[in-house]
Parts: C-alpha cells; sequence; structure tokens
C-alpha cells in the first residue's frame, strides 16, 4: 500500500558517498566544467565514463584519477558513436545510471554575422549533443526503472546576450528538450534536469577576453563582475566569476538521490546575474 500523503517522510539518505556505486557518462570532460563535473561525481563515490571530442585530455585526466575513471574519445555530434559507446560502456561497465551533458561549444559574433557554419556547429554541439546522449542513455534507463540525465547549458538560455545569439538559441533548445524528455520518463523513474551557470573560469570564458595578458584578465573580469551598460548586461550580484566547482556542486547535487524529487528543474548557478528574469 502506498503510504498516506501526510505521514511522515522517510528523510533521504546522505552519507557524504551518495553516489557509491553509481556509473556516470559526462562529456566535455576533457577541462574545464566538465573536469570539475567528474572530480565532483568521484568525490561521492561513482565511477566515471570520462569522455571528449579531445582524447588526451581525458586520458590525462584518467591518469590523474585513477582507476574509478574511463577514458573516452567521443564527439557529441556523432550520433552513431554516441550509440557505439553506450552499448560498448553498459557491456563492459555496467548499467548507466547518470548521463552528463557538459560539452559545448561559443561562436561569438552579432547575430546577422553568423555564418552557416557558426551555426550549424553550435547547434551540432550544444543542442543535437545532448539529443544524441539522451536518446542512447535516457532510452536505457527509462528500461531500467532509473536514471538521472543533467544538461549544462547556460544563463544565455533563459536571458539575450549581445553577441551570442546563436549560443544562446542552442542553449534554450537543449533547456526545452531536456524538460519535455524528462516529462515522457518521470513516471519510468529517471529525472531530467539542467544546470545554468554564468561566467566560470575555465578556457571559454578566457576566450571572451581574446589578446589578454594577466592585467587584461583582471580588467576583463573586473567588467563581467561589475556589469556592462553597453552590452545591456548587468553585473554579478555576488561579487565573484564562478569556479568550475561550483557548477559541478550542482550537477552532483541534481544526480543525487538529495533531489530524488526533484525533475524538470532549471537550476542557475550564476551569482544572481540573470537577476532570475
Ligand atoms: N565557462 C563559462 O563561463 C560557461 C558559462 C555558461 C555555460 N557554460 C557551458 O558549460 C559547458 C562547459 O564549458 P567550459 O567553460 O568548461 O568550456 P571549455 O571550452 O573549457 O570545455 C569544453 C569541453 O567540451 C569539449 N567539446 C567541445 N566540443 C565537443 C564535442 N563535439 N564533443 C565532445 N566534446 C566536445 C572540449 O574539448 C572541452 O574539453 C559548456 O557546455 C558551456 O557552454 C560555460
Amino acid at each position: 500500500m502506498s503510504p498516506h500523503p501526510h505521514a511522515p517522510s522517510q528523510p533521504s539518505p546522505h552519507t557524504g558517498q551518495d553516489l557509491a556505486g553509481r556509473l556516470a557518462l559526462v562529456t566535455g570532460a576533457g577541462r574545464g566544467i566538465g573536469e570539475a563535473v567528474v572530480v565532483a561525481l568521484l568525490a561521492q563515490g561513482a565511477r566515471v565514463l570520462a569522455t571528449d571530442r579531445d582524447a588526451d585530455d581525458v586520458a590525462a585526466l584518467a591518469r590523474r584519477h585513477g582507476a574509478e575513471v574511463t577514458d573516452r574519445q567521443l564527439d557529441v555530434t556523432d550520433a552513431a558513436a554516441v550509440e557505439a559507446l553506450v552499448a560498448e560502456a553498459e557491456e563492459t561497465l555496467g548499467p548507466l545510471d547518470i548521463a552528463v551533458n557538459v560539452a559545448g561549444i561559443m561562436r561569438s559574433s552579432q547575430a546577422v554575422e553568423l555564418t552557416d557554419e557558426d551555426w550549424a556547429t553550435t547547434f551540432a554541439v550544444n543542442t543535437n549533443g545532448v539529443f544524441h546522449v539522451a536518446r542512447s542513455t535516457v532510452r536505457r534507463m527509462a528500461e531500467r526503472g532509473r536514471g538521472s540525465f543533467v544538461t549544462v547549458a547556460s544563463n544565455a538560455a533563459g536571458i539575450p546576450r549581445a553577441g551570442m545569439a546563436a549560443y544562446a538559441a542552442s542553449k534554450a533548445a537543449a533547456v526545452m528538450f531536456t524538460k519535455c524528455l524528462g516529462l515522457e520518463v518521470a513516471a519510468r523513474g529517471v529525472r531530467c534536469n539542467t544546470v545554468c551557470p554564468g561566467s566560470t573560469l575555465t578556457d571559454m570564458q578566457r576566450a571572451l577576453w581574446a589578446g589578454s595578458g594577466p592585467e587584461a584578465e583582471e580588467a576583463a573580469a573586473r567588467r563581467v563582475v561589475e556589469g556592462d551598460l553597453a552590452a545591456h548586461r548587468t553585473g554579478i550580484p555576488l561579487g565573484r566569476i564562478a569556479d568550475p566547482a561550483d557548477i559541478a556542486d550542482a550537477v552532483a547535487f541534481l544526480v543525487s538521490d538529495r533531489a530524488r524529487h526533484i525533475t524538470l528543474h532549471d537550476l542557475y548557478v550564476d551569482g544572481g546575474a540573470t537577476l532570475r528574469a
């Protein structure tokens, strides 16, 4: 019999090793936020299949973190490669409990200056990649009746940003895809959420500060924190740029059983930068 709706509930288990025995696939794991996600999942006891377009970066990551990390080259734009890797991983490592989409690219340009290639490549990675990973992983999770899927999108998915039209549109599509997916598989025990980072100190962020030495980089970081009226951009109310670990902690929470009643959620980790407008 199902418990009475007003019966005292069982506390959700929180042992500090919340992901012990779980296997997680992470895309874009070679550096930046992806690497931080791998570290955060390992800290909670998970085994991680760390994938990236760049094979050397994930191989180095696996060497740094030992036997709990298996590294594989994977370009998320290649649907057949995603399916082959997931099938092989389930054969050799076991069922995937968790999938986290971190792979992403940014082409910065005025909307009307974007080339066809800029547009297509941005969507191929940021949107199609999420779809490919979902189709291969969530289908299997739903058959087993359990699993957790997280897409790292961007706060640009929820607020217009100058110079980021393709990027923001591709991320908004990935967020809505993840929510629709989550709705379809909720009854089969699979939770699907998104994490939307604001400015985070990685190579992607530094690329926006092109041509910079340490001093120029500091000035650029200050402009991000203080805001830029000419670009219609508020600053960051919490007064700092995120570390990759700030984003990874949110992911690690959402994939754990501590978030067992959270699905279709869009968690902004941006220090208040979008004022949740
Ligand atoms: N850094 C930020 O300020 C910021 C803000 C909001 C959202 N994000 C998002 O967070 C995610 C990680 O960003 P980051 O800052 O760590 O970026 P990054 O450029 O430092 O790392 C991105 C990783 O994705 C990999 N990658 C790129 N294309 C791929 C593909 N086709 N297949 C597989 N892997 C691929 C790269 O090799 C790289 O290792 C991205 O989706 C990005 O859009 C970043």
